[in-house]
């Protein structure tokens, strides 16, 4: 099967035929990370944007990296240190990054469809690195490729959301993928912080944290996103800790074999107990390298088709 999209903006374009293929492709490419040279000269004379309007160190350094292996060179812009500051639009910006013949743009930004305004507009292929509150589609496939290698598959497994999903385009893009893939996915956070439609992504609303880790496959915290919370949402931190944080008492009401997720940064002592920095099922990590096999495998299925 081929890749015949241009862009990835959400998690919602992809089929499982899709998802299988990115994650297929994933775990083919990763072997290159294990070779003493690591590099191919695979995607050699292509060129791809990284443009960061918000922070970012798993998502930016992993698609540099990947990009790396590929020998495909890279183009790093930061909101801070370009002429953003001076008031150039995010149109105009990557309409001159176009001028230098890019083949593909890598947004992440706060506003939600950026990337698809971006994509309407440009000559380019556009990947969605995180648009505001809405999707993170790279996130969402890194976490389906950690969940299939780790737990053998995908289908028929309960995946426990736990924290602040209101703002979390991780949990959209999550929600999406996993229900596509036939994972029954439960959330459960603040009243303040769930959004009033969160049932009709097809997810099960429980009543209490411990409800929705009882019996899980799988146990995902997710970050308080402290930058994008407007008003006193919560009551405090060290409340939110008490009430709706995951610890070891947690864990264990979830299946025996059950793995933590977190997409990071991980505030420990909010979302996550520090009891479980080390913990043996924590796949904390394994994300982050997966993360950058998945985005070896984009930019492979997006790039190479085009004569490299
Ligand atoms: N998970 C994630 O997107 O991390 P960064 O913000 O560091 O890229």
């Amino acid at each position: 099967m081929a890749w015949d999209r241009r862009n990835l903006l959400s998690m919602s374009q992809l089929d499982p035929a899709d998802i299988e293929l990115v994650l297929e492709t994933a775990g083919r490419l990763r072997e290159i990370g294990t070779r003493p040279v690591k590099k191919v000269p695979t995607l050699r004379g292509k060129t791809v944007v990284l443009m960061f309007y918000e922070p970012s160190t798993r998502t930016r350094s992993s698609f540099e990296v990947a990009a790396k292996r590929l020998s495909c060179d890279t183009l790093s812009i930061s909101a801070s240190t370009s002429s953003i500051v001076k008031g150039e639009t995010l149109l105009d910006t990557l309409r001159n990054l176009e001028a230098m013949g890019p083949d593909l743009v890598v947004l992440r930004h706060s506003m939600a469809g950026a990337g698809d305004m971006l994509a309407r507009r440009l000559g380019v292929g556009v990947i969605n690195a995180g648009d505001g509150m809405h999707e993170h589609p790279t996130q969402a496939l890194l976490d389906l490729m950690t969940i299939a290698e780790r737990k053998g598959g995908i289908d028929g497994l309960t995946v426990a959301i736990v924290g602040d999903i209101a703002h979390s385009r991780v949990a959209r893009s999550d929600i999406i993928g996993l229900r596509t893939m036939g994972a029954r996915v439960r959330v459960f956070g603040p009243p303040t912080l769930l959004p009033p439609e969160v049932e009709s992504l097809g997810v099960e609303v429980a009543g209490s944290r411990e409800e929705a880790v009882a019996g899980a496959d799988v146990v995902m915290a997710l970050r308080i996103q402290r930058e994008r919370l407007g008003e006193q949402l919560l009551p405090s931190l060290r409340e939110y800790f008490e009430l709706f944080s995951i610890g070891p008492q947690q864990m264990a009401l979830a299946k025996d074999d059950a793995i933590l997720m977190h997409p990071g940064p991980v505030n420990w002592g909010v979302e996550l107990d520090p009891a479980l920095m080390h913990w043996e099922r924590s796949v904390i990590l394994y994300q982050v390298e997966c993360g950058v096999a998945v985005r070896m495998a984009l930019l492979y299925l997006m790039l190479a088709g085009e004569g490299a």
